[in-house]
């Protein structure tokens, strides 16, 4: 990571992500999490406020030391131990059949390989074991995409690699989830920023 990805961008997630207007989003994403949960690109750990009674433990998997730093004041306040166990979703280490659950929010659109990460989260779900999310991406209007292709590069240029018109859904079936629930929808903000797709899918 660069020194732009490491000391401004988690400022920027900080901000934006943890904007009020999330937090219905972030409370539904996580309910129903229990066990012991692997969270892709952790942040500033913007969820931990949101983790049901059901969580015994989470694994964070983050990159920015600077957005592990910024965790501080919700790490203490956290009722689940929590610890920063990986740096990469695209090579987890831990064992095939590791957790009961895993988060992901605001994360697939920045991962530069999500297919492995998602591959990596099937292999260390158990059989049965649920990925929850809540990601920005591909727009449901033909419009909105095409506005969404075309700023896809300023985006990734600004935002530390995130993509716009990453297609969720598809991207977590195509790694061989089976879809339990999934609410496309566009939040508050610009659509083209603010086409969410929220849901719950099952290793198989
Ligand atoms: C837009 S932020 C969202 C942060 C947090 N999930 C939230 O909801 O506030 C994307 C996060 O993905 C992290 N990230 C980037 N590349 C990653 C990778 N290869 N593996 C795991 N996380 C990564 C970034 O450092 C950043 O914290």
């Amino acid at each position: 990571m660069g020194l732009y990805e490491n000391h401004v961008v988690p400022r920027l997630v900080e901000f934006a992500c943890g904007m009020r207007v999330n937090e219905p989003q972030r409370s539904r994403a996580c309910a129903g999490l229990h066990g012991r949960v692997v969270e892709i690109g952790f942040g500033s750990g913007l969820n931990v406020p949101f983790y049901p009674a059901a969580v015994e433990s989470i694994s964070a998997v983050e990159p920015a030391d600077l957005g592990w730093k910024l965790a501080r004041k919700r790490l203490d306040r956290a009722t689940v131990p929590i610890e920063r166990a990986g740096l990469d979703g695209q090579s987890l280490p831990f064992a095939d059949n590791t957790f009961d659950s895993a988060l992901s929010t605001w994360t697939m659109c920045t991962i530069p390989d999500v297919a492995t990460a998602l591959a990596e989260v099937r292999r260390v779900l158990v059989p049965g074991g649920t990925l929850h999310f809540v990601e920005h991406g591909l727009a449901p209007d033909a419009k909105v995409q095409a506005w969404q292709h075309r700023l896809n590069p300023i985006e990734k240029a600004i935002a530390g690699g995130c993509n716009l018109d990453r297609d969720i859904r598809g991207l977590v079936q195509a790694a061989g989830f089976e879809i339990r629930d999934l609410d496309v929808f566009y939040g508050e903000g610009p659509k083209f920023l603010a086409a969410l797709t929220l849901g719950v899918a099952a290793s198989p």
